[in-house]
């Protein structure tokens, strides 16, 4: 198998980079889930006092399996077969619930912390968007078929909940494209879906009818960066429009504001999500606001602020293609080093570096390819991305999963890190030369730590105790792999591959 790939890749000699990849084996780590129930995803989930409620208990393991929920707060119920929490909550306040799923093999049980007040998103989102697949050429179809495969792959089972459409759903001006031409508006000012989205609501309500949320894209400028309607002088209308459609998560995208805003000093910068978070908090309905201006202003310092769930914070990851293992490292590790991310997102505001560009994406040419990032870069990425507390939105073809990418996608130990309830992103603790090792602080007082070797050949990558702050004998545990390696006195260190990772939870140790 090695020595085809890397026939083919000799054969198009293309550049290193291909020869590069030719000798790298995408090599599955994540151990299959198990058929006894296990509940996966996130332990505290946040609402508003009379928003419709929805949170599907995320399990693996053999069905037929059933669902309970004890210590529901008045207002909600749990449907026993799909696991599906729905109703509304009256009364604002803390709920802590415990979750069961059974099968034949057993029970497992597991607390959920509902806090109903008026922060939503306590942990990262978890989900799927069309942009870095579908681009211009999204469709209800296409989206009905992503809510489809996020149930159909089990990726729901690990807790991903969004399905967001991102640019193109809106009417073109000036298109040459029928699809895409109409009125951008109906008579009372509201914003119409172009002509490959017949009907938001019924889409909105297929998604929802599979335990999903449902998310949608514009711009605070006249048009969105694709060129369709935007928002401009229609705020209100159109979160009401999101609302009336039903959707649930809501990307605000900076674009052509740029052409209406007055300057860039810092209160043009926010004011558009200062605007449209206020629009939101009047809503019958949960939003989560994501504030995509690529990090100008240094929005981190503010994105919380002005009310927003999360923000980009630089520019676009896939931007150009084979850009994109450069953008992993510049965008991904040293903008958020180099600026201390760490102390801005939490729990209800995170830091977002941009969508997990694994398996097919689109190639920008009107056609898909497979991602640019080598094997053990896309370790490094969904690695790196749970460490920092990113939220793990895909943005490759969720209808076309290998079971490479699914791995990578579906690793409960991983995910854990990411949705750890305790909300503290992770930072950078070491880095000699191209070794760097990143550490993030969990909530039962263990810690996640990443050994990334950014060099061209293998080295060993060194996690010393005095670095990250602990000391006494720690169970090592390897989280792609889900095992013990043992207990370690003072450091541990372990031998990395080229652009790769290896990723381990410390947990003190009695002996
Ligand atoms: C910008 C955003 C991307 C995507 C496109 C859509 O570039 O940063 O994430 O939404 O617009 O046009």
């Amino acid at each position: 198998m090695r020595l085809k790939l890397c026939l083919i890749g000799l054969a198009t000699v293309l550049s290193w980079a291909s020869i590069g990849l030719c000798a790298e084996e995408a090599v599955v780590l994540t151990p299959k889930p198990g058929p006894a129930p296990r509940i996966n995803g996130a332990r505290i989930f946040g609402v508003r006092q009379g928003s419709p409620f929805l949170f599907a208990i995320p399990a693996t393991g053999e069905r037929p399996m059933t669902f309970a929920a004890e210590g529901l707060p008045e207002g909600l119920k749990v449907d026993p077969k799909t696991g599906r929490i729905t109703g509304r909550i009256e009364r604002r306040g803390e709920y802590s619930l415990i979750l069961k799923a059974s099968n034949r093999l057993g029970t497992a049980a597991k607390t959920l912390k509902i806090v109903c007040g008026d922060t939503l998103a306590l942990t990262p989102h978890m989900g799927w968007n069309s942009w870095y697949v579908w681009e211009n050429r999204v469709s209800d179809k296409i989206m009905r078929d992503a809510a489809e495969a996020m149930v159909a792959t089990g990726m729901i089972d690990h807790g991903y909940q969004y399905v967001n459409i991102d640019d193109c759903w809106a009417v073109k001006p000036g298109s040459n494209d029928p699809a895409l031409q109409g009125e951008p508006r109906d008579e009372r000012g509201m914003i119409n879906s172009n002509k490959r989205f017949p009907d938001m609501k019924a889409l909105t309500d297929y998604i929802h009818s599979k335990g999903l949320k449902a998310g949608i894209y514009t711009s605070p400028g006249p048009t969105t960066c694709a060129g369709h309607v935007g928002a401009w002088e229609h705020e209100d209308q159109d979160v009401s429009r999101f609302i009336e459609w039903g959707f649930d998560f809501l990307k605000y995208d900076w674009c052509s504001y740029e052409n209406v805003a007055g300057g860039k000093g810092l209160a043009e910068l926010q004011k558009p999500y200062r605007l449209v978070s206020r629009i939101l908090a009047r809503q019958p309905r949960d939003m989560v606001l994501n504030l995509c201006q690529y990090g100008m202003g240094r929005v981190w310092e503010w994105g919380r602020e002005v009310g927003g769930n999360s923000w980009r914070t630089a520019g676009d990851l896939g931007g150009s293609f084979e850009g994109i293992p450069a953008a992993l490292f510049r965008d991904g590790f040293d903008v958020y080093a180099a600026n201390d991310l760490q102390r801005y997102g939490g729990p209800g505001a995170w830091n977002d570096p941009d969508y997990l560009l694994l398996g097919w994406l689109s190639d920008w040419k009107g056609g898909t390819a497979r991602t640019p990032l080598t094997p053990n870069e896309q370790y490094s990425h969904v690695s790196l991305w749970c460490l920092l507390a990113a939220p793990l939105i895909f943005s490759g073809d969720i209808t076309r999963l290998d079971e490479f990418t699914l791995s990578l996608l579906t690793n409960d130990e991983v995910i854990d890190v990411d949705q750890d309830p305790l909300g503290r992103p992770g930072r950078r603790v070491a880095k000699k030369g191209d070794l760097e090792v990143w550490a993030r602080d969990l909530e039962d007082g263990s810690k996640a730590v990443g050994l990334f070797n950014r060099g061209e050949a293998d080295a060993e990558v060194e996690a010393v105790w005095s670095e990250l702050g602990v000391s006494g004998p720690r169970i090592v545990r390897d989280l792609w792999r889900q095992k013990d390696l043992g207990v370690f006195r003072d450091k541990y260190k372990a031998l990395v591959p080229r652009h790769g990772v290896v990723l381990v939870r410390l947990r003190p140790s009695k002996t």
